[in-house]
């Protein structure tokens, strides 16, 4: 018996040393991703969604061996037909299919001949996952059909006492911390959590944004600290040192403090950052990186099979400081046909105060994944702004001088439609809209 037990140590210690390790639900596929199929019959946006729960996106596919895997691991459990973490803009042309994992455009294909034929303007990817037509790809109209998915989530690393394991990091949020503390300070929360060999919690990617969201789903929490403070006015650094390589605060957030924090309220774009006072009290969240003895002896993933988490480096907040007049004539995306968030459109010329009169279209777009808003943080127009939804449908047409407001699209893809011809004779001077996927 004893050799049994110490044959199993010895045995799960080994398949730990040598592979990848995956948060509990998700299996180490090829040993290189962690995935879960989920057999329940769910549209596109409603699979995203759950994934994103997760900390994950719908999987991603970069080559033929994982092309099989996947199929594989949905065959096993049952599936004919899976959602898979892509999206194509168009028709017949896989130079405008992405990634969801924010990787770019595709370079492995797998499409069944005649795919993707997106109708209209937007198509979701599924995979065959049996018979002659297993491992090839097709496309579909989103938010029709359901089928089963696959979610992806990152490798992490083994520690048996942590409840939440995401990315190589261990999270503790407030309200499950054993000293009490649910709500306090800035200075005492990160005492709090220093303590424990741990820091205020730093975000990096908007899957990692939604993994805390899931966190403090059903809390009753409805803002948390973040581990961030301001060493200049509306710039701030990390309290663990990591890189400010992702930013997701709200463009619309107007009051100041030293501090930041998540609104994890039931707004459907919650997860977006606010500036706050340190001295009030809020919720909190802890984040320590895992280093046990099983993750020293852990190889590094080759390079390149890590999931690319990490986005642009986008502050929206400084989006309303335009560069100096003289260094280029026009900052507005003007009549842009695929402009992927987050960044920044404009009226054409703005910010002058005589805009040009002319006719724009832009058709903004963000990753399968999640859906575009729009954050208008100036707006003054004669002829409104029309705002359609990825099927031409009319979203809104705000008009004139409006105070500083939001736009959610129900998709990933929207358009606006501006003609400027008499926004300059009437004293308008046009629209700055910073958009963010949500
Ligand atoms: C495919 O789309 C790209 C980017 O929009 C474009 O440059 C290219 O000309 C298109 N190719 C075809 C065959 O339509
Ligand atoms: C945008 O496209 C429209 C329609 O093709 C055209 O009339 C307009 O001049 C374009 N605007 C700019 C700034 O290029």
């Amino acid at each position: 018996m004893r050799f049994l037990i110490s044959l199993f140590l010895f045995s799960t210690l080994i398949s730990s040393a040598v592979g990848i390790v995956c948060p509990r639900g998700f299996s180490a596929v090829n040993n290189q991703k962690c995935l879960r199929a989920f057999t329940n019959n769910l549209k596109h946006l409603e699979a995203e969604t759950d994934c994103s729960y997760l900390g994950g996106t719908l999987v991603t596919i970069k080559n033929a061996v994982e092309n099989r895997g996947v199929a594989n691991l949905a065959g096993l459990a049952g599936a004919n037909n899976v959602w898979i973490g892509m999206f194509c803009f168009a028709t017949g042309n896989t130079t405008t299919c992405y990634h969801d994992d924010n990787s770019g455009v595709v370079a492995y294909k797998s499409f069944a001949s005649g795919n993707p034929a997106v109708q209209g303007n937007g198509g979701c990817i599924y995979m065959s996952t049996s018979g002659k037509t297993s491992g090839q790809w097709y496309s579909a109209p989103c938010e029709v059909i359901g089928m089963p998915f696959i979610c992806e989530v990152p490798p992490t690393v083994y520690d048996a006492t942590c409840t939440h394991n995401y990315n190589g990091y261990c999270y503790y949020p407030s309200f499950e911390l054993t000293s009490g503390t649910t709500s306090t300070t800035y200075q005492k929360a990160q005492a709090i959590c220093q303590s424990m060999g741990a820091n205020m919690v730093s975000i990096h990617s908007k899957p990692e944004v939604d993994y805390i969201r899931a966190l403090f789903l059903n809390s009753g929490v409805t803002n948390v600290f973040l581990g961030a403070q301001a060493f200049l006015p509306d710039t701030f650094d990390w309290v663990d040192g990591s890189h400010w390589d992702f930013d997701y605060t709200n463009p619309l957030a107007y009051v100041k403090g030293s501090c930041l924090q998540m609104d994890l309220s039931n707004r459907p774009n919650n997860g977006m950052w606010s500036e706050t006072n340190c001295q009030l009290t809020n919720s909190f969240l802890c984040k320590k990186k895992i280093s046990g003895a099983v993750a020293a002896s852990t190889p590094q993933p080759m390079a390149g099979t890590v999931p690319a988490v990490v986005e642009a480096r986008v502050n929206p907040k400084f989006h309303n400081a335009l560069p100096h007049r003289q260094e280029l004539l026009d900052f507005s995306n003007c009549n842009t046909t695929l402009y992927m968030a987050p960044g920044l459109i404009t009226s054409f010329g703005y910010p002058n105060t005589k805009p040009p009169a002319t006719y724009c279209t832009w058709r903004v777009v963000s990753l399968g994944p999640y859906r575009v808003a729009l954050y208008f943080t100036d707006f003054s127009v004669y002829n409104p702004v029309y705002i359609y939804d990825e099927f031409g449908n009319l979203i809104t047409s705000p008009g004139y001088n409006q105070s500083p407001f939001a736009i959610l699209g129900p998709t990933n893809i929207v358009t606006l439609k501006h003609d400027s011809s008499y926004d300059g004779a009437y004293n308008y001077h046009g629209f700055s809209a910073t958009v963010l996927p949500y």
